[in-house]
């Protein structure tokens, strides 16, 4: 078939450490092409020299048997190859339009100048074809995350595409973003494009995907149509062994109330009581947009409530900044770790340490061997993939930054731990280790409030369940009863099915 785009025999160290192996990879127009592997398996690397962003140490692209010349991003769109990044790299105080129009100068230039209207008019185009109800010239920091992964799709969309491949399209995305998305991709798939789709989601593969290729450890593992292929499979593939619990659950012993909200509002959310206590891990799910993390903002003093009480440890409290709430013991991991979470230009070692760096300091000097020693048991706990503690956080894998973010604050020993989609982004195996994590966490006397958008996580991992809707609870739900379609129906007031 004509238009067969293959990578052979692609090679790449970063200063001598090899991270790509011997690998292949082929894709035939109109093919959706799923490429899986753990954490640091090398899939954004490879696909980083696809589109020209790194050159490979060796091997070779090619199209119907013709090498590639790919030096830039410029090469790879000249032979319709567009990716869509992991990484969302959009310019926040520009607007969608002008985000969309980087890089893309000389298709919108008439005579030396852009052509406004073409560019509103193809925007227009874009936004509509993605549902994404916004004016061209709204700012993209007042977009959500959700809505600015829906641009950083749009970009890629813009150009007409032969190849394009979507690393992580959806992990910021709620389930009808989503949705839209997968009739996109079937869209493309019809008029003949290629797509090269990563994603830690395996349930939504089966949907989507032709063929799949398993990379391990920067090596070539195997390619499977998908049809032939089971979920159990798959993950043994990626993970080198058989993961069997999903969800390895513990029951923990519940001790002292830890946290308590009485009746509290503020600008976003109203007449939320909810408590926690020490052994619990307590979930609050609900829809997008229903106030979760909200009410993750008020606990953790950085939205001022505007009514009722919170009690922490039976002590009436206000938090007036994080840094009083981190003093009493609370801990939040935000949902958004790229822009909160991480120093990017920093190491790992200081990105853990930062926080505690006051314990280990005697006289003014840090304590370096017990920096050392913290850090390599975060790195080693959460299996952590690194050259060493000192690589900057910003040349780990994805997956590799958001553990270090959680390493952070466990460092902190905190009461109360708030995670606000902590897998988001990561595979299956570190899955795994995080909920072994949280397990251990409140076996010893601490608790966490789990805020997630998976819902068999969520329900997987809960003691018992805040079920939010307009920006105020709705229902509880307890794990002896817990019900996909109950919490459904009250995440939704029964509207939906
Ligand atoms: N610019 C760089 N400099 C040094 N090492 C790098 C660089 N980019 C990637 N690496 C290393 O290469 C390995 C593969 O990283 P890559 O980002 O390709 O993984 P991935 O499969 O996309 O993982 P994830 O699922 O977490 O996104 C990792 O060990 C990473 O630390
Ligand atoms: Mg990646």
């Amino acid at each position: 078939m004509s238009g067969l785009l293959q990578l052979e025999g692609i090679n790449k160290s970063f200063s001598g450490v090899s991270v790509l192996k011997n690998v292949k990879l082929d894709i035939y127009p109109g093919e959706v092409h799923a490429l899986l592997g753990e954490n640091g398996a090398g899939k954004s690397t490879l696909m980083k020299i696809l589109t020209g962003v790194y050159s490979p140490d060796s091997g070779t692209v090619k199209i119907d048997g013709q090498p590639l010349t790919l030096h830039s991003i410029h090469d790879a769109r000249n032979y319709g190859i567009e990716m869509i990044h992991q990484e969302i790299s959009l310019f926040p105080s520009l607007s969608i339009a002008e985000n969309l129009l980087i890089g893309r100068e000389k298709i919108f230039s008439k005579m030396g100048f852009i052509d406004r209207t073409k560019l509103r008019e193809r925007t227009n185009e874009v936004l509509q074809r993605l549902m994404l109800k916004k004016d061209p010239n709204t700012l993209v920091k007042e977009l959500s995350v959700g809505e600015q992964q829906l641009v950083e799709i749009a970009k890629a969309l813009l150009m007409d595409v032969r190849y394009l491949i979507m690393d992580e399209p959806t992990a910021a995305l709620t389930d009808l973003e989503t949705e839209r998305l997968f009739d996109i991709i079937q869209s493309l798939k019809a008029s003949n494009v290629g797509i090269i789709y990563i994603s830690h989601r395996m349930e939504e593969l089966f949907s989507i995907v032709d063929r799949v290729t398993v990379m391990r450890d920067g090596q070539y593992i195997d390619t499977r149509m998908i049809k032939d292929a089971t979920e159990h499979q798959l993950v043994s593939l990626m993970v080198g062994r058989s993961v069997t619990e999903r969800y390895p659950k513990e029951q923990a012993s519940v001790g002292e109330e830890i946290l308590r909200l009485e009746n509290v509002s503020s600008a976003h959310v109203h007449h939320i009581t909810l408590n926690i206590r020490a052994g619990e891990i307590v979930g609050i799910g609900g829809l997008m947009g229903s106030g979760r993390t909200e009410v993750a903002r008020i606990i953790f003093g950085v939205d001022r409530k505007t009514k009722g009480n919170l009690v922490w440890k039976q002590q009436v409290c206000n938090f007036k900044s994080p840094v009083e709430a981190i003093k009493k013991g609370i801990a939040f991991a935000t949902e958004d770790r790229k822009q909160q979470g991480l120093v990017l230009s920093a190491g790992i070692r200081e990105n853990i340490s930062l926080p505690t760096l006051k314990q280990r300091s005697k006289f003014g000097f840090i304590e370096s061997s017990k920096e050392k020693t913290l850090v390599n048991s975060m790195i080693t706990k959460l299996r952590i993939k690194s050259h060493s503690m000192d690589q900057e956080a910003c040349r780990l894998s994805g997956g590799n930054q958001q553990k270090v973010v959680l390493a952070k604050w466990m460092a902190t020993e905190p009461s109360l731990f708030i995670l606000d989609e902590p897998t988001r982004g990561i595979d299956v195996g570190a899955k795994q280790e995080i909920y072994r994590l949280m397990n251990q966490i409140v076996a010893e006397g601490n608790a966490i409030l789990l805020i997630s958008s998976d819902l068999p996580e969520l329900l997987g991992m809960s003691d018992r369940v805040y079920v939010m809707r307009d920006h105020t609870i709705a229902g509880e739900l307890q794990r002896d009863s817990f019900d996909q379609d109950v919490f459904i129906k009250i995440a939704t007031g029964g509207e939906l099915q």
